[in-house]
């Protein structure tokens, strides 16, 4: 019998999620690697858009609120989520955008500190930290008046700041450019012990790499519903609140700062006064995205058809077959591995640093090789990301990118006008 591609590399590559592939819509001659910055179309989307348009907004208009369930679909949908980043079903609520969320978790959180240990003045995060953490932590600083300082560390060295002054650990569990992944029970252990509270950013793992924020006795997290979750373009963010920490809340009256009626007690009470809901729901704010909603919880369905322990072990087995391959069959020509070689310590995405990765990734997309373009630190090459989405990217599909990126590299053919134009979007 003839050797089979994998078997040359010694790695076995039977693929138990073969069938999820089929329930994305994905076009032809496309290696969709880039799930970490949009997810795939699942197929479920379409007719279910299709219906609440025509069927529950086109005939049932506003009683669709009450008689399709609307009014719970934050709620709903948030407990799904939960089952994906080990929380209990009411700590978490899908609603705004990751940025806004992080804003009403931070400022909540720094709330409660406040309150326990009002000297605490450090809002601890990592360099290089993906940008809107930051802009949202600078906002806040400068809202509180100077109260808060923000201290950005190199990644592996947050262990050793935080310290009794820590206030509140901002991070990102898995970092956008190299794909480093923290741990998340060690860091929130060493929080706690210094009397600090955690805001999490899970929005390069939710859905990708298993998460248990009880075990961890996370603080706050929030996490992007577009990425790895499948929602759309622009779809509804989650927020998750630690129920110890929605009771102190209670107890204490006080709400997020973004305390529309939403996060009312009872909003359709249209009382003059804020009185926020008792639990996850005063972290809602307006009135939710019902089209939005519904296409998240397709995706989030998706992933949790799969589950997320399967989709990890594929992810990590595509990763170490790209790793592998890029080595054999791209020596010499000009990548160097940013991502961790440890798949303990790494999301599911694999970065190369080059120092043409702009026209390289635009050649590479021309070709039908989907990743994307991230700038390298000041003076530093620019970054290829290639994400990992096991629910519909193969094993294939990973031989093909390799053998593109190899004939691109090798023949140069990125070193052509078409593909110097900056877009926008990158
Ligand atoms: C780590 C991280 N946090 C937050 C965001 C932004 O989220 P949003 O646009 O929903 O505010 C992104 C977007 O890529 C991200 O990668």
């Amino acid at each position: 019998m003839a050797r089979s591609r994998a078997d040359c590399l010694g790695l076995d590559l039977r693929d138990p999620l073969a069938e999820q592939r089929g329930a994305f819509a994905l076009p032809d001659g496309v290696v969709y690697l880039d799930g970490n910055s949009l997810g795939a179309l699942p197929k479920a989307t379409m007719p279910r858009l299709r219906q609440l348009v025509e069927n529950e907004w086109g005939r049932g208009l506003i009683g669709s609120w009450n008689d399709a369930g609307w009014i719970d679909a934050p709620r709903r949908v948030g407990a799904k989520v939960a089952r994906l980043i080990g929380a209990a079903d009411d700590e978490v609520i899908c609603a705004d955008s990751t940025s806004v969320n992080l804003f009403k978790a931070l400022a909540a959180a720094l709330r409660l500190q406040h309150a326990a240990a009002p000297e605490c003045d450090v809002i601890l995060s990592e360099l290089g930290n993906f940008p809107t953490d930051h802009y949202i932590a600078q906002g806040i600083t400068e809202m509180f008046g100077g109260r808060y300082n923000l201290l950005t560390v190199p990644g592996d060295e947050i262990a050793y700041h935080i310290d009794e002054g820590t206030a509140v650990l901002l991070l990102t569990h898995v970092n956008y450019r190299t794909g480093r992944m923290h741990d998340i029970e060690d860091l929130t252990h060493r929080a706690h012990l210094s009397g600090a509270l955690t805001v999490w950013d899970l929005s390069h793992s939710a859905g990708a790499v298993p998460l248990d924020l009880a075990r961890a006795r996370a603080d706050f997290a929030v996490g992007c519903g577009y990425k790895y979750l499948n929602g759309g373009p622009g779809a509804p963010a989650f927020v998750f609140a630690a129920r110890r920490h929605l009771q102190a809340m209670h107890a204490d009256r006080f709400a997020q700062p973004v305390a529309g009626w939403f996060g009312h007690r009872a909003p359709f009470d249209f009382s003059t006064e804020y009185e926020p809901a008792a639990g996850i729901d005063r972290f809602a704010a307006g009135t939710p995205s019902i089209i939005a909603l519904a296409a998240l919880e397709c995706g989030v369905d998706s992933v949790l058809a799969a589950g997320v322990e399967p989709l990890r072990a594929k992810s990590l087995q595509l990763m170490q077959l790209f790793i592998d391959l890029v080595e054999q069959r791209c020596a010499g020509l000009g990548l160097q591995l940013l991502s961790p070689r440890d798949p303990s310590q790494r999301g599911s995405q694999v970065c190369y640093a080059h120092d043409d990765a702009w026209p390289v990734m635009q050649a590479l997309v021309a070709r039908g090789v989907v990743g994307d373009y991230r700038a390298g630190d000041a003076g530093a090459p620019g970054i290829l990301r290639f994400g990992f989405a096991p629910l519909y990217v193969r094993f294939v599909d990973v031989w093909d990118a390799v053998e593109i990126l190899r004939d691109t590299l090798a023949a140069r053919s990125w070193d052509q006008p078409q593909f110097q134009a900056r877009r926008v979007v990158t």
